[in-house]
């Protein structure tokens, strides 16, 4: 099988495209053909070695975490999933070394659920660590309620906007900031949106005068220094970059569940929540692909289509 793989850390050159013998499959293990894989900021951080000290890597390492594909096969312990069966899957593993830049993966059952029937491929790919991070925030970590005001800062982000969408289905208010080219995208989600930076206190007073119920950080830059100003003084803070930035933020760090998976996958069925693809590159071009989510220029998220 193609797989991209780096043998050591660096840039986005180290990447190569390689030939690899077909994944070997534990008992456990689902052996599953990759239609697309997400990219996310952390396979960026995880090449450059900039969080050695928190994950070692297996040389070569083969890249990603997020994929949607088909079962190819199931090993014996296997029952919940047959040939055939569309799924998507996290695939973080304790050490760096099989990842999903790869036409196939040989995974723990534990790691999937059933893909959405309403996202594409390369929608669904985008799905599993932004939809972790984003439930996990919205829901266990603020408990957002029917009724109250969400402030998401970086809200046209891949965990942003599943988390502007997923406090709405809670019956939630959104006010959301970002860049100013992001503003129809976010008011297209249902948000109210709004520019960072300067007068931003004035900006969300103005449309929430009692003050936010809860905020939630995914854009790091300082964005939580606002909060005493605009927020109600019980305000419940949130952040999955940053939680050192303002007293009392829950540091929300994704963790596979796939109860939450699953409970984002039926709110994309429901039609509540969707994907924004910004890029799809082929497997061969990962580098460019990883390139380019480096720009920050991606609106939505960007996608490797292997064969979609
Ligand atoms: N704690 C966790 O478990 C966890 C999980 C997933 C992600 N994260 C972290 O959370 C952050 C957001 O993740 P994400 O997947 O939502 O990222 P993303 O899809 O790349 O979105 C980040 C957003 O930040 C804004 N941005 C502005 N300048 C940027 C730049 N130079 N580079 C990148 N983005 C820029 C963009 O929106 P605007 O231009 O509108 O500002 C962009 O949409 C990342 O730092 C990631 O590592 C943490």
């Amino acid at each position: 099988m193609r797989a991209v793989v780096y043998r050591r850390y660096g840039g986005p050159e180290v990447l190569e495209v390689v030939d690899l013998d077909e994944p070997k499959m534990a008992q456990d293990s689902v052996l599953v053909r990759i239609k697309a894989a997400g990219l996310n900021p952390a396979d960026i951080k995880l090449r450059q070695g900039v969080m050695e000290q928190a994950m070692d890597a297996w040389f070569p390492v083969i890249p990603g975490w997020d994929l949607a594909g088909v079962v190819e096969a199931v090993g014996p312990a296997v029952g919940e999933f047959a040939v055939g069966d569309e799924v998507i899957g996290y695939v973080r593993q304790p050490i760096l070394r099989y990842g999903t830049y790869a036409e196939k993966i040989a995974t723990p059952s534990c790691t999937l659920v059933h893909k959405p029937r309403r996202a594409t491929w390369t929608e669904a790919a985008g799905l599993p660590l932004a939809a972790l991070t984003a439930y996990q925030a919205v829901v266990h970590a603020l408990d957002v309620a029917d009724g109250e005001t969400l402030l998401v800062h970086g809200g046209a982000g891949g965990v942003g906007s599943l988390a502007v969408q997923i406090a709405q289905a809670q019956g939630a208010r959104v006010i959301a900031t970002g860049a100013e080219i992001n503003h129809d995208y976010l008011r297209s989600l249902g948000a109210e949106a709004t520019a960072y930076g300067d007068g931003l206190v004035e900006r969300v007073r103005s449309l929430a005068p009692g003050g936010v119920h809860a905020v939630l950080d995914t854009a790091g830059r300082g964005s939580l220094a606002t909060t005493a100003s605009l927020a109600r003084p019980e305000v419940r803070v949130a952040s999955i970059v940053d939680p050192t930035s303002y007293p009392g933020t829950i540091a929300v760090y994704a963790r596979l569940d796939l109860e939450d998976l699953t409970a984002v996958v039926r709110l994309v069925d429901d039609a509540k929540v969707t994907v924004r693809v910004g890029a799809t590159f082929p497997l061969d071009e990962a580098a460019d692909a990883q390139r380019f989510l480096e720009t920050g220029e991606a609106r939505g998220k960007v996608i490797l289509d292997i064969g979609s």
